[in-house]
């Protein structure tokens, strides 16, 4: 479907997905400057009244952009809201993101009507990430504007079924937007996307690697040298099922073949559950994408190989169907 403005002006149908710890306003600036979506999960702004300054700066940056530049103006950004019993920051962020009329809120871990319902009534569209095809009714059910299928492979907390079942599925009965989440890093994928019928490609884990990101030089590095058989795939750190990097757990002194089961009634985000290591800090996420990630670059740089790529994979697919 074309995407509803101000998301019809995208230099790629490209959101870069929220990342705890790395997402900041360096990275979310420079991802909408270079013409995808940009965004950040609002706990990561601390304490909570920084939330309202990130949207200052992101905000004014933004528009100075668009008067400098009108023929390449920004792409719109998002915030997430983890909505999750033990997020008790939701009522002041969603208040924060209120007054700067933020135009896309993406939710995880959490479907509320009443978030929806006050994105909705700024005129802001809402994406929540679901696992399955039975979250993904819930969601719409409540009022989510679209989803987010998080397909195997995707850093943070992956599902595991295949993107093609998930995709087959929601389209039966969902002609709303998608943003197709797990993987993708290269400009055939987005491509690929399109054509499983997503609107947009949701790209987490390269931008760890990103000039801008808010992550450790040896966190970025692991990214660089890593492959898809380098993922791990652990409910232990957080309680949830997520995807981290094998070498980031060896570092942390466990064994990844041989790590313990973590009791899902315990979930925190920010503990290493049963372990002393800390999930995000020491344990680093990453979905099986990565092995696209030659070097750590500016966004800008990442966007222009996306978008060459898209072009080239669009031409080669209109000559074999030609
Ligand atoms: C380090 C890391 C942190 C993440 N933090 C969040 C988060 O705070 N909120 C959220 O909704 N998703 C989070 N995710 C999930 C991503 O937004 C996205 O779903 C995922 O990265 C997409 O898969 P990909 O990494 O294979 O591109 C995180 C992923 C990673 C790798």
């Amino acid at each position: 479907m074309p995407l509803p403005a101000p998301f019809d002006r995208l230099r790629l149908p490209v959101i870069g997905s929220p990342l705890f710890i790395v997402s900041g306003p360096e990275l979310v600036i420079a991802q909408c400057k270079a013409g995808i979506v940009g965004s950040f999960p609002a706990l990561n702004a601390r304490p909570q009244s920084q939330v309202d300054e990130w949207l200052h700066q992101i905000t004014e940056e933004l528009a100075a952009h668009n008067r400098d530049n009108p023929d390449r103006p920004a792409a719109p950004f998002a915030v997430n809201q983890i909505v999750h019993k033990s997020n008790d920051r939701l009522d002041a962020d969603m208040a924060t993101c209120a007054k700067w009329q933020v135009p896309m809120v993406i939710t995880s871990l959490g479907a509320r009507e009443e978030v929806f319902s006050a994105v909705k009534g700024w005129g802001g569209i809402t994406l929540h990430d679901v696992i399955n095809d039975r979250f993904a009714r819930k969601a719409i059910e409540k009022g989510a504007t679209g989803l987010i299928p998080v397909a195997a492979g995707a850093g943070g907390h992956a599902g595991v079924l295949s993107p093609f079942a998930l995709m087959q599925e929601i389209r039966e009965w969902f002609d709303g937007l998608v943003a197709l989440s797990g993987s993708i890093a290269h400009g055939r994928s987005i491509l690929g996307a399109q054509a499983l019928g997503a609107d947009f490609a949701y790209i987490g884990s390269p931008w760890i690697a990103a000039t801008e990101a808010n992550a450790d030089e040896g966190y970025k590095q692991a990214i660089v040298e890593g492959r898809a058989e380098g993922i791990v795939y652990t409910n232990l750190f957080t309680g949830v099922h997520g995807n981290y990097l094998r070498s980031s757990i060896v570092g942390a002194g466990l064994d990844p073949d041989n790590l313990p089961e973590s009791d899902p009634s315990k979930m925190n985000f920010g503990s290493g559950g049963n372990t002393k290591a800390k999930a995000w800090k020491d344990i680093w996420g990453s979905g099986q994408g990565i092995g696209t990630v030659t070097k750590s670059a500016p966004v800008e740089e990442t966007v222009a190989r996306l978008e060459r790529e898209y072009i080239a994979a669009k031409e080669a697919l209109a000559k074999a169907t030609a």
